[in-house]
């Protein structure tokens, strides 16, 4: 009898990408491209200039890759920026043009989620105040609020807000990305208005389309102790709370609580939520330092596991499936992977990363968790933020020549095909294309070294 094993989704399970419109469009004007014209904040100086020139029509030549990799859906933002250019005012062509985007996804046979908000923000709003106004929650609603009756009969399937808590800390609590805030009270203050935010969209979004799917996408950031003494212990619940549970707890509470900081009651919160995006990328060490005054508690990267550049962390891809325990055990909501991915220009970790990953969801349907889909980060190498092209920073299945725009497919782009076409990994898919991790994910298979019982006891 010969053995054809499989780890196969369940039926109708979404497989794309995800990409975000300040990354790939290019020619963007909002508080991000202001921010790059200052000195010392993106890599070599950088700008984000043409990006992947999507705005200027290449998302559809992108989208066929896309359509190649039999993804059946693609996680895609729209920018506020470029929607409501002026306070107020709508820009009806810009929204046409995303009309396009969508209807070209459709035309492709990928059902696609959008997200409203991914980091940057119209120069009006971050001039009036940005996320720290009172008023930022109702702005960002009437937008959404727009949006949706726009492209509503294009899309069901909202996000309304990517990664808050990276949002507050990188731009009010570490200072590194805009508006360069470096005080704990200002990150806390947006954070808690983000959360408004979100929720009054919740609201708002299924009003305007009762059938829609609203969630948010959730940056889990795996933390562990440096050490087990208790400092380094303590240094790790902080973070963990601030990164991972104080957002999340809120749709459990509708009290949102930050640690070092006051409760903050957002009663709108309890609830608002039809699916969590879970985003998990890397693991890390904290630590308590009390002599460094204000700055005590900090995070390294873990030993005896592959690490990214700079100070990216551990990747341990199979501990996407304790990710997904924990969020589903704790709120009960079904799960999208909306971000999935792995710094390496040479291809070297990502179709492990992706197999483990793959695996890992696996499992987790398994254990009857309800995970919907998954969107690795991301179709192309984009525009990567503080470190903008380098290219230790490339993720795409695809590599982008940023000078000439040529798009070279990575061998994870044909594992990902492979992945998709099957719904899931098969022993003979890991055998051709990651035969390393065939001892691991299929040790019975033909080609997998085996272990005899004396050796195993
Ligand atoms: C963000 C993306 C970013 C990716 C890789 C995520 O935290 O949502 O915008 O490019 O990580 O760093």
């Amino acid at each position: 009898m010969s053995v054809k094993a499989s780890m196969q989704m369940t039926e109708g399970f979404l497989w794309g990408c995800a990409t975000a419109a300040h990354q790939v469009e290019g020619d963007s004007v909002d508080d991000w491209s202001l921010w790059e014209e200052g000195v010392g904040r993106i890599y070599q100086d950088q700008r984000s200039g043409a990006a992947c020139e999507w705005w200027r029509g290449r998302f559809a030549e992108d989208f066929d890759r896309a359509a190649t990799m039999r993804n059946n859906a693609q996680r895609i933002s729209v920018a506020w920026s470029r929607i409501e250019p002026t306070e107020g005012q709508f820009d009806e062509a810009a929204l046409g043009r995303y009309r396009e985007m969508l209807l070209a996804l459709h035309e492709r046979g990928m059902k696609p989620m959008v997200t409203l908000h991914h980091f940057t923000n119209p120069i009006w709003f971050a001039d009036r105040g940005g996320w720290q106004a009172d008023d930022a929650p109702s702005l960002f609603v009437r937008y959404a609020r727009r949006v949706v009756e726009s492209l509503g009969d294009l899309c069901a399937l909202w996000c309304t807000i990517n990664e808050p808590m990276v949002l507050a800390t990188q731009g009010y609590l570490f200072g590194y990305w805009t508006p360069g805030i470096k005080r704990l009270k200002a990150a806390a203050q947006v954070a808690a208005n983000l959360l408004r935010a979100h929720a009054a969209a919740y609201h708002a979004i299924k009003a305007v389309q009762p059938n829609s799917q609203v969630g948010y996408a959730h940056h889990h950031l795996g933390i562990q102790p440096k050490a087990p003494a208790f400092w380094n212990r303590f240094a790790a619940q902080a973070a963990d709370q601030l990164m991972n549970n104080a957002f999340n707890d809120a749709f459990l509470t509708g009290v949102f609580k930050l640690p070092f900081s006051q409760p903050v009651t957002v009663a709108s919160a309890k609830g608002a939520l039809d699916w969590l995006g879970v985003q998990y990328y890397q693991e890390r060490l904290a630590t308590f330092n009390p002599l460094k005054l204000g700055n005590a508690i900090g995070t390294q990267k873990p030993p005896g596991v592959p690490v990214g550049p700079d100070d990216w962390g551990g990747i341990v891809p199979e501990n996407l499936f304790k990710v997904i325990e924990r969020l589903y055990k704790r709120y009960g909501k079904p799960i999208y992977v909306t971000e999935s991915g792995v710094p390496d220009p040479d291809d070297t970790l990502r179709p492990r990363y992706l197999a483990e990953s793959v695996r890992a969801i696996w499992r987790a349907l398994g254990f009857n968790y309800p995970v919907q889909g998954y969107f690795f980060w991301s179709l192309l190498d984009n525009f990567e933020w503080a470190e903008g092209y380098d290219p230790r920073f490339s993720f795409g299945l695809f590599r982008t020549n940023f000078e000439t725009q040529a798009r070279t497919q990575r061998m994870s782009a044909v594992l990902y095909r492979e992945i998709c076409a099957h719904n899931g990994i098969s022993a003979e898919i890991i055998a051709q294309y990651v035969p390393d991790l065939l001892p691991k994910l299929f040790p019975g298979a033909p080609g997998a070294p085996q272990v005899r019982l004396k050796e195993r006891f």
